[in-house]
């Protein structure tokens, strides 16, 4: 069986081809390597993908729909994980078309592409927590409304559910979409906060801490949400052509706590830098994952003071490749 990996030089991506291609399946990997953060980290991402054989990487971009139909021409792909995105709340008020481009354009090219080429049998694509906006109970459950984004990524990514919702009725191609909570672990995002974080306190430079460090956040172990991720692919087929679940870890952390944390994994003290909130930016996220839970038995095991360990340890090895 092929698979493909979109966003396969990306943080989450980048784990996922890694265990998938580990248990022997073919995957073709695609990505556009976008200069977002620094490209290098994508590439020795690619660099330890290479090593697989039955992994082979695609330099593609998804809002190219030809160089897509051209990339992908007479393979044979079962399932699709669709993980390329353009990430990140705050670069939005900078870049706002590499939201339209990435998240929005490149969800209907690819779902086009499934419809036409036949033979996928399951379409995983990332949503994430941000489409529950700052009016929502915690803890969030898919049911909850997402009609009132508090920032464009949301709304993009809540643009790509509802075109999801749409092709799975209309055209019959069965999907999931997971809405992901806060991802970090080894080979993570340079852009958020616990990478930033723990740059900071190493080199002894200040850290930002906006919103005064109140607000809280539900810390995911990215190992949980790529088993999390394959629960959901392994399960037999059935039920509803398009559903919605959350992965999260259902333990929201303050970030000042998580900053307590780090300084305790590294042995140094931060110096903090008290900033006002930023527009966009959630108060709280905490996901329900009942329902996960209760369709697939999806259940996080990392806790924080463990993942950031691994987080720490592995920062630390790589600074010394830099
Ligand atoms: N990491 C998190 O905390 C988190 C939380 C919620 C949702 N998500 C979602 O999970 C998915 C993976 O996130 P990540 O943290 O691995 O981000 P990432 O930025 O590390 O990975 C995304 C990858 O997609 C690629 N990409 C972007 N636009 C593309 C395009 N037009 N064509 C081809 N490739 C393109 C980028 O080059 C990048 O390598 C994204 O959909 C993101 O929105 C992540």
């Amino acid at each position: 069986m092929t698979i493909l990996v979109t966003g396969a030089a990306g943080f989450i991506g980048y784990h996922l081809s890694r265990r998938l291609a580990d248990r022997g399946e073919r995957v073709i990997g695609l990505d556009n390597l976008t200069e977002f953060y620094d490209t290098e980290l994508k590439r020795r991402r690619l660099v330890q993908l290479s090593t697989f054989p039955s992994f082979e990487f695609k330099h593609v971009d998804l809002a190219n729909r030809e160089a897509l139909a051209e990339a992908l021409k007479g393979e044979p792909i079962r399932q699709v994980f669709h993980l390329a995105a353009q990430a990140n709340v705050r670069y939005a008020l900078e870049n706002p078309y590499a939201y339209l481009d990435s998240n929005i354009t490149s969800h209907l090219n690819l779902l086009e592409h499934i419809r036409h080429s036949g033979g996928v049998e399951m379409f995983v694509y990332a949503s994430s927590s941000s489409v529950y906006g700052a009016a929502n109970p915690v803890p969030f459950h898919e049911d909850a409304i997402t009609d009132h984004p508090t920032s464009l990524y949301a709304a993009t990514k809540k643009s790509a559910e509802m075109m999801s919702e749409v092709y799975a009725d209309i055209f019959d191609i069965p999907q999931v979409g997971l809405r992901f909570f806060s991802v970090y672990g080894p080979w993570g995002r340079p852009d958020m906060a616990y990478w930033l974080f723990t740059e900071a306190i190493l080199a002894g430079r200040p850290i930002k801490v906006f919103n005064d460090g109140n607000m809280q956040r539900d810390f995911t172990y990215v190992d949980d949400v790529v088993a999390g991720i394959l629960a959901v692919a392994d399960a037999p087929p059935g039920g509803p052509r398009h559903r919605v679940y959350n992965i999260g870890n259902n333990t929201p952390v303050v970030l000042l706590d998580m900053i307590k944390t780090l300084e305790r994994i590294i042995g140094k003290e931060a110096e903090l830098d008290f900033m006002p909130a930023q527009p966009g930016e959630m108060q709280v996220t905490c996901a329900d994952v009942s329902t996960i839970r209760k369709d697939f038995g999806f259940r996080p095991t990392t806790s924080l003071d463990v993942g950031l360990q691994k987080f720490v340890d592995w920062f630390r090895r790589y600074q010394r490749w830099s």
